[in-house]
């Protein structure tokens, strides 16, 4: 891994890159069949960087980055007031995106353990698309367990995600 790496909270100049990349990963991840208008239209909807900005600015949330060579190349976006899962505390971590690139090298693992520094011993939560089964190997080896399944809804259909915690 490049020594150049940076890891810390993000700040309101962070936005644009942040929308930028975000669509990047999402697109990289599910879309691939190729673009359709559902999906154009959610990312183009979804990973603003005004959404961003208020995100950064809302005390509920907590985005971190990693930069390397002052480039954003991965980020986490954490929600400490999650209501989904009760049982599972309160914390969601709701995205972990390396820029494809830069995975395989530890970085996912790097922002994995940021955040579970600003988290603290706090227990939390997350959902993975099931068949993401890169992402699910990864939480498996990071010590996660599945908590039953939930479902995302888009473009009328239904996706079933794992529901994961280290508890
Ligand atoms: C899932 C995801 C976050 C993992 O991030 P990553 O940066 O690839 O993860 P890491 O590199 O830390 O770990 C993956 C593997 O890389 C390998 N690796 C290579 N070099 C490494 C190094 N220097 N240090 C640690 N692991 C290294 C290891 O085999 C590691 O597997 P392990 O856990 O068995 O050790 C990333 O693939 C991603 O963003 N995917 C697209 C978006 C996505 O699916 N996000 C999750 C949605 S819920």
């Amino acid at each position: 891994m490049d020594h150049s790496l940076v890891l810390r909270p993000a700040t309101a100049a962070d936005a644009s890159n942040l929308a930028a990349l975000a669509i990047q990963v999402w697109l990289h991840t599910y879309a691939t069949e190729g673009i359709r208008q559902d999906i154009s239209a959610y990312v183009l909807s979804e990973f603003t960087p005004s959404k961003f900005a208020g995100l950064i600015n809302n005390p509920q949330y907590q985005i971190l980055i990693a930069e390397i060579n002052h480039h954003l190349v991965a980020f986490a976006q954490i929600d400490f007031a999650s209501e989904e899962h009760p049982t599972l505390g309160s914390v969601e971590l709701q995205t972990l995106y390396v820029q494809e690139a830069f995975t395989g090298q530890g970085l996912g693992s790097k922002l994995l353990a940021y955040c579970e520094e600003i988290i603290a011993s706090r227990a939390y939560w997350l959902t993975s698309n099931s068949n993401n089964h890169r992402a699910i190997a990864f939480y498996a080896r990071q010590g996660f367990v599945q908590h039953g399944v939930t479902y995302f809804e888009f473009g009328g259909n239904q996706y079933e995600n794992k529901v994961l915690a280290k508890i």
